[in-house]
């Protein structure tokens, strides 16, 4: 069974509460996305491999430990979760990017697949896949199943906010990928809402409604 952390920093807590008011304006709902994508990752990558180097300071030398291993590769899930990709960039300069473009279709919920491309390295890359929204849980666990479909098979899954449905078919899904959020809401509503959720996370980012 994959582990299900959820971040109650205080300020991931506060920057998600203005991010779920109807009144933020796209302008701050996209800064306040790029910094909880920062603070995310810094728990997430917690487990990375570091290795002993030698290091000359100005005074001496001294032993320090640098990121060895595996490498990240960040994928969003198209559109929203393009919304993250800085904030991980900023803190893993060196991470490759890849997309999938997945929409649900509004009639069945069921995801479509539009795009996908990853790194040539993907499958020797630690895979962190980035979406705002867990809500049935059907994108995510597709855009999964088509990296995994790619060879890659060590993948960790970042999402916002997720409703319970949605981490319950994550993790009869895919039981080997830990999923990281900010906050786990109550339900669903009949159209695939999250409740209370915070909208429509791609509308809300790019302005679209
Ligand atoms: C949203 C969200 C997720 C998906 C979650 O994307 O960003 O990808 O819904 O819902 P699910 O867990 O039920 O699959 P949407 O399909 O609205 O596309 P968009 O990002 O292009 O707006
Ligand atoms: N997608 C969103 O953008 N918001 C939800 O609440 C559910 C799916």
């Amino acid at each position: 069974m994959s582990k299900v952390v959820v971040f109650d920093h205080p300020l991931i807590q506060h920057k998600l509460a203005i991010m779920r008011d109807k009144n933020t304006g796209v302008k701050e709902f996209r800064e306040l996305l790029e910094e909880i994508s920062m603070l995310m990752i810094f728990e997430v990558t917690r487990d990375l491999e570091t290795e002993e180097v030698e290091v000359e300071t100005p005074i001496t030398t001294c032993k320090c430990r640098k990121l060895a291993g595996r490498k990240l590769a960040v994928v969003p899930i198209l559109r929203a979760g393009l919304g993250m990709v800085d904030g991980v960039i900023n803190m893993v300069p060196a991470a490759k990017v890849g997309h999938i473009g997945l929409y649900r279709d509004p009639e069945t919920l069921e995801p479509v697949e539009y795009y996908c491309k990853l790194p040539a390295d993907c499958t020797e890359r630690e895979i962190v896949v980035v979406d705002p929204m867990l809500a049935t849980g059907g994108s995510a666990s597709a855009a999964i199943r088509f990296i995994k479909q790619r060879g890659c098979s060590h993948i960790r899954l970042v999402n916002l906010i997720a409703a319970p449905e949605g981490v319950q078919r994550m993790q009869e899904d895919h039981p080997d990928v830990d999923i990281f959020i900010a906050a786990l809401d109550d339900h669903l509503n009949e159209h695939g809402y999250i409740v209370p959720g915070l909208g429509d996370a791609g509308d809300r980012l790019f302005g679209t409604k």
